[in-house]
């Protein structure tokens, strides 16, 4: 029977051809390996998303009248709606954190290098999304300091010489954070990026199969040395197992932090009342918004807000064209793009720790 449904598929897909493709995939085996598995974690989270969104959807209702009370009715009363939920929230925050982990790594690897140029963008652009799935997702509940974190998160983009005030009523649907500006974001959140991520997504893991997995410079640099010490591993099954074992692993802490610390729903946002006090963005924005904070009002004849928001669209850029501008020369051009990366990782931290200390 087994062997009659193989011969089946093979008549018709050419099973055998996928099945040796499967068996010459190989991932370079040395002391940085572990690191190839951070891609495939962000993917794991990412399939969590879309299992706990869609289960989420059939609850949610995208209106100010409603949102507040459908989530709640979820928490409150839908069999393991908190459960679904609060993993929905936790693994969001879990994939912004290994997106930006595998950037780095990748970053730190020389991964970007010739020939994985566009793997790269399709990476920037993925982030870009996961960023985006962050900011359109806080608002769904229609919470006091989601409304007033949107408020605010607007209003910077608002400031963007030329577009930004365009960008901002794009985004709101209006003027203000109304109930239009909810059932924008719903859309972003549930159809408009979703689509983006899945075709990026394709891209990226199609990109990965064809340059197949990078090896860092000083291991190939070694291995060129001595070839009798160059190791590779099977992908099917020895490295995907391994992998399983990762994803089982982020289910189990998953699981825990839903059961233990279930996501918070706050109170129901009242958009006539005055913003509270300390509203703060998502952990993942808080070393752009400290960096603002800090800006004086004017710099010059320039506001000062202007500064910051054009600094990071510059860093940005800059980051995200950097395989454009570090070929893989050894030497010097290597480790002034080395420093620039450590900086920028230490940035981040930095500024992420120093908001939640200052408040
Ligand atoms: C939704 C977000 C993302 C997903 C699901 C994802 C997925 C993956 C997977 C499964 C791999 C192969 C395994 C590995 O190297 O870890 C990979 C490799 C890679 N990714 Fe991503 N990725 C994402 C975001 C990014 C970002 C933000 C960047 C950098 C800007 C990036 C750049 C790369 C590069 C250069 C490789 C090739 C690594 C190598 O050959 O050694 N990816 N990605």
């Amino acid at each position: 029977m087994g062997a009659k449904l193989h011969k089946w598929i093979d008549d018709r897909f050419g099973m055998n051809d996928l099945m040796e493709f499967v068996h010459h995939k190989t991932v370079p085996q040395h002391s940085r390996s572990y690191w190839y598995f951070l891609g495939g974690m962000t993917l794991f989270l990412f399939v969590i998303q879309v299992v706990t969104g869609i289960l989420l959807l059939l609850y949610y209702r995208p209106s100010p009248d409603n949102a507040y009370e459908s989530v709640q009715y979820i928490m409150a009363h839908v069999r393991f709606g908190w459960l679904i939920r609060s993993i929905h929230s936790w693994s969001a925050n879990l994939m912004v954190f290994t997106a930006f982990a595998h950037m780095f790594s990748v970053f730190f690897l020389k991964a970007y290098r010739k020939p994985r140029e566009l793997t790269w963008l399709t990476g920037m652009l993925l982030l870009f999304i996961v960023l985006g799935f962050g900011f359109s997702g806080y608002l769904l509940p229609w919470n006091t300091v989601s409304f007033f974190a949107t408020k605010v998160g607007t209003d910077i983009a608002g400031q963007v010489p030329v577009v930004g005030r365009w960008i901002m009523v794009f985004l709101r649907g209006g003027e203000d954070v109304t109930g239009a500006t909810l059932t924008r974001f719903f859309g972003f959140h549930v159809a408009v990026l979703p689509g983006l991520a899945t075709a990026l997504l394709l891209a990226h893991i199609l990109l990965v199969q064809k340059f197949g997995m990078s090896v860092p410079p000083r291991v190939e640099e070694a291995w060129r040395k001595n070839p009798s010490d160059r190791r590779e591993m099977q992908f099917f099954p020895n490295f995907l197992l391994r992998e399983l074992m990762a994803w089982y692993l982020a289910l189990a802490i998953l699981g825990a932090l839903a059961a233990f610390r279930p996501w918070d729903l706050g109170v129901k946002a009242d958009p006539f009342a005055p913003a509270p006090a300390g509203i703060r963005p998502e952990w993942y924005f808080m070393f752009m918004f400290q960096t603002l904070k800090l800006i004086p009002g004017k710099i010059g004849p320039i506001n000062g807000e202007l500064v910051g928001i054009l600094g990071f669209g510059l860093a940005g850029l800059f980051w995200m064209l950097l395989p454009f501008f570090d070929h893989g020369r050894e030497g010097r051009g290597r480790r002034w793009v080395t420093g620039v990366g450590v900086f920028a990782l230490g940035y981040i931290v930095g500024m992420t720790l120093y908001g939640y200390i200052a408040k």
